[in-house]
C-alpha cells in the first residue's frame, strides 16, 4: 500500500463511527503504566487510549490522518492532538514516555525511532498480515530481531485475537 493510499484508508476508517472496543485489553494494560507521566502517543488515531486516562501529567497525540485527529479533538477537547507524519523529523513536545499502539507495522519503524529521545516506550504489534501492514513479526524471535538493536524491551501483555492471531504489547527503553 502506498503512503497516500494509506492516509486515504485511515481517513475513511475514521470518518465512520470507530469501534475500538476489541482492543480495550491493550489500552487498559498500557493505561496502567501511564499514571503521572508526560505522554507522547505516536499514531493515536481517534484517541481510544484516552478513554483509559488516569491522572496523566500531560498528553500529546499525533497522527497522519486528518479524520483521526479531528475525531480525537472532538472526543477529547481538553487533550492536545497534532497532525504529524512520524516518519519525518519534527519538534516533539516534552515527554517522558512514548506510546505507540498498532503503528510500527505500518511505518518505517527504524526511521521513526531514530527521531525519538532515549526514554521509556510502550508499543504493540500484531503477528499477522493485513493489507495495511508493511511488515509484521510472525513470532517473538522476529519481534526481538527487529527491535533489540533499538529498544531494551520485554513483552508485558499478549492479546489472543484467535488461535493464531496475537498482539504483543511491549515495554522498554529506547537505546541512546
Ligand atoms: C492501526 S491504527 C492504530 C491507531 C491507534 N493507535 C489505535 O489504537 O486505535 C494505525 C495508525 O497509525 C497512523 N499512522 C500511520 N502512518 C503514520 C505516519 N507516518 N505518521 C503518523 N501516523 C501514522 C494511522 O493514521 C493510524 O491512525
Amino acid at each position: 500500500m502506498k503512503s497516500t493510499d494509506f492516509i486515504d484508508y485511515y481517513n475513511k476508517v475514521y470518518s465512520k463511527p470507530y469501534d475500538s472496543s476489541r482492543w480495550d485489553p491493550i489500552y487498559q494494560e498500557v493505561g496502567s503504566h501511564l499514571y503521572g507521566r508526560k505522554i507522547l502517543e505516536l499514531g493515536c488515531g481517534v484517541g481510544p487510549l484516552c478513554q483509559f486516562r488516569n491522572d496523566w501529567k500531560d498528553y500529546v497525540g499525533v497522527d497522519i490522518s486528518e479524520a483521526g485527529i479531528k475525531g480525537a479533538r472532538n472526543d477529547f477537547p481538553d487533550l492536545t492532538f497534532h497532525l504529524i507524519d512520524i516518519e519525518k523529523p519534527f519538534l516533539y513536545p516534552d515527554y517522558d514516555i512514548i506510546v505507540c499502539i498498532e503503528v510500527f507495522e505500518h511505518v518505517d519503524f527504524k526511521r521513526v525511532i531514530s527521531h525519538l529521545n532515549p526514554v521509556e516506550i510502550i508499543f504493540s504489534l500484531p503477528n499477522y498480515a493485513s493489507h495495511s501492514h508493511l511488515w509484521f513479526p510472525a513470532g517473538t524471535k522476529e519481534l526481538h530481531r527487529a527491535f533489540d538493536p533499538l529498544i531494551d524491551f520485554d513483552i508485558i501483555h499478549t492479546l489472543e485475537v484467535n488461535e493464531v492471531k496475537k498482539i504483543w504489547t511491549c515495554k522498554g527503553v529506547i537505546k541512546g
